[in-house]
């Protein structure tokens, strides 16, 4: 029997992993009520995200959203963009995140970490996400940005709201905290714009002004662009943290081994991406008709690509559902995406989940959990508002 998959149920949001597991199984390809289809094998999911008769669903993403700052936002990111406008913001922000730009944020990086985990160490205990996971990529990222850290509780909350907002399951009253949070974040980095193209520097932000200067981008466009860079660029690092620590904690073998051997943590971060993925589900429209999984999908079709099921996929992971840091393929996991999308700060993610592991290893022992954390509710989205833990830190 055909197995019915309702994306609104909390089978869906909370389970997610159990029913990929089965669909992967069973049905790879499944035909949701509201006409889209989901995909799950990798090689499907890395067929759409590759092919250029697939695209991104534009009218869709802002269809379902009220008019306001929250719409123009899935008018103006790039994320959400087809070539040609895709192609210009691409090249506009693409400079700063060159292998040699991601390499000179690493001290900094190394820096902030430190920081963070001396002031976790004195204290024994606390909250994973409120003292780790989400001040560290703030941090970073609104030093690659240049904008101020001391404003990073109004970016955190306004990107926090715009996210919720971003959810296939957002409810009138998120959409409203969504426009909130676009309109304060849209007017704060206007202004922060005006005062840095009086000063700029070699951040991020001043090299989008020099594209504005250059006939590139207009000021709206700058501003849009810097809010999807501090979107993209903090919560999801922030589970790829979360996540690859439950995970750790969970498998205690596995934890005890990179402490054995600092050498695995490059790939124990492919391996935590793999494994549970901060996106779990990304969206594509097909521009023409289409032979995936055996069945013929007409242009047009909208496309729910689960890349949590991908990363599980049995016929290229061997046992999928058991975390193996030193799996051999693990990098070949779609968590960052793949091409023309592709996460542009896919390097930079994985220096901070480099350098955040092998500092938790060296220093954290005994780490646990002190009680269950509490999951984010969205589908898209996957991990934790709050994650308390003990340990013994030196
Ligand atoms: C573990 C952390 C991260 C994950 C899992 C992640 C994942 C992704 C994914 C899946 C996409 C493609 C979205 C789609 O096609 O619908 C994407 C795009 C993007 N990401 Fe990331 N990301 C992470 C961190 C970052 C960081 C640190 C930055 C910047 C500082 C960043 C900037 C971007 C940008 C600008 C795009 C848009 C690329 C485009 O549309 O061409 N991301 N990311």
């Amino acid at each position: 029997m055909a197995v019915a998959v309702d994306a609104n149920a909390d089978a869906f949001r909370y389970d997610a992993i159990a029913l990929f597991q089965r669909l992967l199984r069973e049905q790879p390809l499944t035909h949701l009520a509201d006409g889209s289809v989901l995909l799950c094998r990798h090689e499907d999911v890395a067929w759409a995200l590759n092919s250029h008769d697939v695209r991104r669903p534009t009218q869709w993403s802002v269809s379902r959203k009220p008019e306001g700052p929250f719409r123009d936002f899935g008018r103006n990111n790039m994320i959400a963009m087809n070539p040609p406008d895709h192609t210009r913001f691409r090249h506009a922000i693409m400079p700063a995140f060159s292998r040699k730009r991601t390499e000179e944020m690493t001290s900094f990086v190394e820096q902030t970490c430190d920081a963070l985990l001396d002031a976790m160490a004195e204290r024994g205990s606390g909250d994973f996400i409120n003292d780790f996971a989400l001040p560290l990529p703030v941090t970073v990222i609104c030093h690659l940005l240049g904008v101020p850290n001391s404003d990073a509780a109004i970016f955190h909350e306004g990107s926090a709201a715009m996210l919720a907002g971003l959810e296939i399951t957002a409810t009138p009253e998120e959409f409203a905290h969504a426009t909130a949070g676009a309109r304060t974040l849209f007017e704060f980095l206007h202004d922060v714009a005006r005062v840095r193209e009086q000063n700029p520097g070699s951040d991020l932000l001043s090299l989008l002004i020099e594209n504005e200067r250059a006939g590139k981008l207009t000021r709206d466009e700058v501003v849009w662009a810097t809010i999807t860079l501090l979107m993209a660029g903090h919560e999801t690092t922030t589970h790829l943290l979360g996540n690859g620590l439950l995970a750790l904690v969970r498998n205690p073998a596995q934890l005890a081994l990179l402490r054995q051997d600092p050498n695995l943590t490059t790939n124990a971060v492919e391996e935590f991406l793999r494994y549970d993925p901060p996106i779990y589900v990304l969206f594509r429209e097909t521009a023409a008709d289409a032979e995936v999984c055996g069945e013929r999908i007409p242009a047009g079709t909208m496309l729910m690509l689960s890349i949590a099921a991908a990363n599980r996929d049995p016929r290229l992971f061997t046992d999928p559902d058991q975390l193996e840091l030193s799996r051999s393929n693990a990098r070949e996991n779609l968590s960052f995406a793949a091409g023309r999308h592709l996460c542009a700060g896919h390097a930079l993610a994985r220096l901070e989940g480099r350098v955040a592991f092998s500092r938790i290893a060296a220093r954290f022992d005994e780490v646990g959990l002190a009680a269950e954390p509490t999951p984010r509710a969205g589908v898209m989205f996957k991990g934790y508002h709050a994650m308390p833990i003990s340990y013994v830190a030196h």
